[in-house]
């Protein structure tokens, strides 16, 4: 804002005419974002006057030229340092707010610490996900959330109106539980469920009716409003600020004084000067975010989960792979290949962009646009019809275009390099767009004006809706939102949710106080509790008729209760990529640890065969060539046969014979032979030795370990 208050001096003293300007005035308050574009209005309607151009017309075009200077090196200031942040990293997340410390620098938190993202969970609400602050970067925009505590909502599926949401539906009751009179065989029956889901066994029951995967996105963009706008609700959060400039001034004060909200309800977002209106207008844009969720079309079983080793978090929490992805700390990534294994290798278009293209930019599930611009038409990325254009409203990173680019390529990735940017076109109003001029032709005169709006987003988590957000065998009945006047009946007269006396248990339930499982269908407490959770235990909620039951939470969790029979289920899994690991030294850093975490794997990445200094060298014999029966023998190191012992090939130069050698490339069988699986690059060796080698008898070895060939 230091540009937008420079331009704000300026154009105070543009407009205080000359005699004013020697009267004494007292300092005006500081203006407001809004007032500030009113005033560069005002500023540039008054260059615009005659009369003023009449008296002072040169220096009034000479300051016009000045501001118009400043205000294009703002543009290109921003810019660089988006720029910057883009080299610096992928679009995702970057910090969480600091807790705790120690004698090593893993034992504070990076995006992740005793929680991934500040994750936790309000169970005990029906619809809110817990999600607390977080730094995060999309498309080289950095910007620091509010406590987010999302819901399970999704863009509008009947309206293009600018931020219109619905809610999510939840999934159904199996009408197989149902059947059940009793509670306790719909709890023995429900757990077969949850079994079922867990080890994707879909013999007996289909869970895939029931158990419903949700994809939670944050997108970004860059927008004009005026007011302070709520980009998306949150029941427990709000923007404590009445106007865009407040909240600047809070964020700036907490940054500056080190404090925070205690109700952490102020967020960094940065503001830029979009464009220049005419070449001296400048038109303020507002970084604004939300988070919304997708209900996926397609089933996702949960073993195209994997969890990302962020050693410096299992490190402090001392915990081996298999304990850390149980814990809240975990974050995970999906197989790009959708298959039951997992397999590492390059993958461009991959399940995530699978996932991403069902999710809508800000025109909702009816956008219906296409991106030609620069002449390079978008087409999906897998297909080679060029009659069906890529629909660009819908979120997505690779794209196919028509024309080959300076490299012969036709695959196009948005950004340089960003892995995990994606991104949607939009025609909301509210959105700031860029336009360019682009003319072609001998004479530079056919010229085609391209305007477009795009928004940005990466994935954020999947959450699993499971049928215990409808499921109610005791027919509580639920009262709806939490303000509403029957909402308040069920704390009325101090109710708290006493399990032993019915005159302190809640009297139904309401959007915050979301208790209908029964106790007993789960064996275990909440699990990895934190103390942003606020979910209780149980409760004592009494049904229609008044009779008490003891509950546990029905929302959403991170890692439910323990199901007797079943286990610990996780129903949210972060996928969140991190800002970092788009830079050069994470990259290499994720490399090392691979190396250092899987050594057999990797044996071949060692300059030296430290871990099996049994082996020892050996002179290996080529079959006869054909024709004149010539051999050559091949001088295995002890680092080799160290590597062959691991299933690795080696290349080696055989030794000369006839005045040729071969490069041949070795493997053992499972019998211990050795053969030649590679000659010269090809199958077999031209002169036509054969494949299999045998060792050489000891009087040429003595030779061999000689050095000589
Ligand atoms: C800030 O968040 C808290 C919840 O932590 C909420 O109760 C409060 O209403 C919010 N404040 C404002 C001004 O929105
Ligand atoms: C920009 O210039 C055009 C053409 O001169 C004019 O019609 C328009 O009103 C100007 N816009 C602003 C915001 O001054
Ligand atoms: C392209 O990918 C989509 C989504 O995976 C798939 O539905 C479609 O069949 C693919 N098209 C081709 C031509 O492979
Ligand atoms: C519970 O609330 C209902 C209103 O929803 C009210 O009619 C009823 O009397 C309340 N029950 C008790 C025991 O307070």
């Amino acid at each position: 804002m230091v540009g937008a208050r420079f331009l704000l001096f300026c154009s105070a003293c543009l407009l205080a005419g000359e005699s004013e300007a020697r009267r004494y005035k007292p300092t005006p308050p500081p203006p407001t974002v809004e007032e500030l574009s009113e005033i560069l209005k005002m500023a540039y309607e008054a260059y615009t006057m005659k009369a003023i151009e009449s008296t002072t017309g040169d220096e009034v075009a000479a300051l016009k030229s000045r501001v118009a200077t400043l205000a294009r090196q703002l543009v290109m200031q921003q810019l660089f340092v988006e720029e910057r942040v883009r080299s610096d990293g992928d679009s995702g997340i970057k910090q969480v707010r600091h807790h705790f410390e120690g004698t090593r620098p893993y034992h504070a938190a990076s995006h992740t610490g005793n929680t991934f993202a500040s994750m936790h969970d309000h169970a005990n609400n029906i619809r809110t996900v817990g999600l607390g602050e977080f730094i995060a970067v999309l498309n080289g925009v950095e910007f620091r959330t509010r406590h987010n505590d999302y819901g399970l909502r999704m863009p509008s599926t009947t309206s293009s109106t600018y931020h219109e949401v619905e809610d999510i539906p939840f999934p159904d009751v199996p009408p197989e539980v149902l059947q059940h009179h009793d509670v306790a065989g719909q709890i023995t029956e429900l757990r077969e469920w949850f079994k079922a889901w867990k080890k994707r066994d879909r013999s007996e029951r289909d869970y895939r009716k029931y158990f419903k995967p949700v994809l939670c996105y944050l997108e970004g963009a860059w927008t004009f409003s005026d007011k302070l706008e709520e980009s998306f609700a949150s029941d427990r959060h709000f923007l404590d600020a009445a106007s865009w400039f407040d909240l600047q001034e809070k964020v700036r004060y907490t940054s500056y004084s080190g404090g925070k909200s205690n109700l952490e309800n102020f967020s960094y977002l940065p503001t830029t000067i979009m464009n220049m209106i005419n070449g001296t207008l400048p038109q303020i844009a507002q970084w604004n975010y939300r988070v919304l969720c997708h209900p996926l079309k397609r089933d996702l079983p949960v073993n195209r989960f994997r969890v990302v080793d962020d050693l410096m978090a299992r490190m402090a929490k001392k915990k081996t792979l298999k304990e850390y992805v149980t814990t809240r700390a975990a974050r995970f990534t999906l197989n790009p290949f959708d298959t039951d294994e997992w397999v590492d290798g390059r993958k461009n278009y991959g399940l995530v962009d699978d996932l991403m293209a069902e999710i809508p930019g800000k025109d909702n599930y009816g956008a219906e646009l296409y991106d030609d611009a620069f002449d390079a038409v978008a087409y999906p990325y897998n297909s080679t019809d060029n009659t069906k254009k890529l629909n660009v409203g819908f979120y997505h990173r690779w794209v196919r275009v028509g024309s080959r680019d300076a490299m012969g390529r036709t695959e196009r990735h948005r950004g340089f390099a960003d892995q995990n940017v994606f991104m949607a076109r939009t025609t909301q109003p509210n959105v700031a767009g860029v336009e360019v001029n682009v003319c072609k032709g001998w004479r530079r005169n056919r010229c085609t004006l391209y305007n477009q709006k795009w928004t940005y987003a990466i994935p954020l988590e999947v959450v699993y809706m499971t049928p215990l957000l409808k499921w109610n065998p005791y027919e509580i009945q639920y009262k709806g939102d939490k303000s509403s006047t029957l909402a308040r009946t069920v704390t009325a007269g101090g109710r708290w949710g006493s399990s032993r006396d019915s005159a302190r248990a809640l009297n139904g339930t309401n959007s915050k106080r979301f208790y209908q499982t029964p106790h007993e269908f789960f064996g275990g407490n909440e699990q990895g509790r934190s103390s942003a959770d606020t979910v209780k235990g149980k409760a004592g909620v009494l049904d229609r008729a008044g009779r008490l039951h003891v509950v546990k939470a029905s929302g959403t969790r991170i890692v439910l209760p323990y199901i007797p029979g079943v286990g610990s289920l996780r129903t949210r899994y972060p996928i969140m990529p991190v800002h970092g690991e788009g830079s050069a030294v994470w990259k290499e850093l994720e490399a090392l640890k691979d190396i250092v975490l899987s050594p057999v794997e990797n044996a071949h990445m060692f300059h030296e065969n430290w871990r099996d200094d049994t082996s020892e060298g050996v002179v290996l014999l080529t079959g006869k060539a054909k024709g004149d029966e010539h051999v050559h023998r091949v001088v295995l190191s002890a680092d080799d046969v160290g590597m062959l012992k691991l299933g690795r090939t080696v290349l080696v130069e055989s030794g000369e014979a006839k005045g040729h050698y071969h490069e041949v490339k070795i493997r053992v069988r499972a019998n211990g032979r050795f053969v030649m699986v590679r000659c010269d690059g090809a199958r077999n060796c031209a002169d036509g030795h054969g494949r299999s080698l045998t060792v050489a008898p000891p009087e040429d070895v003595d030779v061999a370990n000689d050095g000589m060939i």
